[in-house]
């Protein structure tokens, strides 16, 4: 008798792949330049790469809200075999609060930006509307979760892909490959059975 898991995909298809690693690019950029950007002194580069840092975010708002649907779409692989339940509880809150927080970062950035009274344009293309009118407490308020929201970020990456690496490392159950577009090499003939 065919199990429900057995029905499921045994890889991310080449969409969620792409969404994936561009995301990820993304994070890692934004978090890159927002730490180099706050420590510039000329006021013109300055003013560059932060337009530069809030035109990647929103990018990468728009790029989760699309990812989301498509992952809501269709059904995603199943659990990795051989993985504890409590393995893959842990793992599947680790990857939903990865998505809560690419969603987080972004807005508190849009708020921080319209609460200090800054206009907001993507790539010099279009101009977004504000979040909210000027408003220092509020400007501070959304500032600490932007800033406090990285380091989250940041300690939720590192456990990521520290878990994906121990998966491909140490444990050799094709994690890491289900993300990839080239499939886990066959094992040597050695140790067939
Ligand atoms: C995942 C997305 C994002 C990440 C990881 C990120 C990360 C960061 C980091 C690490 C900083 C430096 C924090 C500090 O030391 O003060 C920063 C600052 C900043 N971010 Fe973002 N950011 C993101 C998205 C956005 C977006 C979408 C906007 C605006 C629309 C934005 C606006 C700002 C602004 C204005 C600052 C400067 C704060 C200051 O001058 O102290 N960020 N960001
Ligand atoms: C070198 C860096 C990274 C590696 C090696 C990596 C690896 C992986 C792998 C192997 C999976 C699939 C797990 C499975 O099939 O059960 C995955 C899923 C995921 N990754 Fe990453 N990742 C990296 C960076 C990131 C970053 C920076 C983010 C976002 C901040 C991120 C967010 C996610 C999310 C949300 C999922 C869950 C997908 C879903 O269930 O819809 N990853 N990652």
């Amino acid at each position: 008798m065919s199990t429900g898991a057995s029905l499921l995909p045994p890889r991310w298809g080449v969409v969620s792949q792409l969404f994936h690693w561009t995301c990820a690019a993304l994070v890692i950029a934004l978090g890159a330049i927002g730490l180099y950007m706050t420590e510039l002194s000329s006021p013109v580069a300055k003013i560059r790469i932060y337009a530069l840092h809030k035109s990647l975010g929103i990018t990468l708002l728009a790029l989760v809200v699309l990812r989301l649907l498509w992952r809501w779409s269709r059904p995603a692989p199943g659990p990795v075999p051989g993985m504890s339940r409590h393995l893959r509880l842990a793992a599947d809150g680790t990857h939903g609060f990865l998505y809560v927080m690419m969603i987080a970062m972004p807005l508190s950035g849009w708020l921080y930006n319209s609460a200090s009274g800054y206009p907001l344009q993507w790539f010099r293309r279009f101009n977004l509307p504000a979040l909210a009118g000027k408003d220092e407490q509020l400007a501070r308020l959304a500032h600490a979760l932007h800033e406090y929201g990285f380091w989250l970020l940041l300690v939720l990456v590192v456990g990521h892909v520290g878990a994906a690496l121990y998966h491909h490392l140490f444990l050799d159950d094709g994690t890491l490959h289900r993300m990839l577009p080239w499939r886990r090499r066959p094992p040597p003939p050695e140790s067939l059975p």
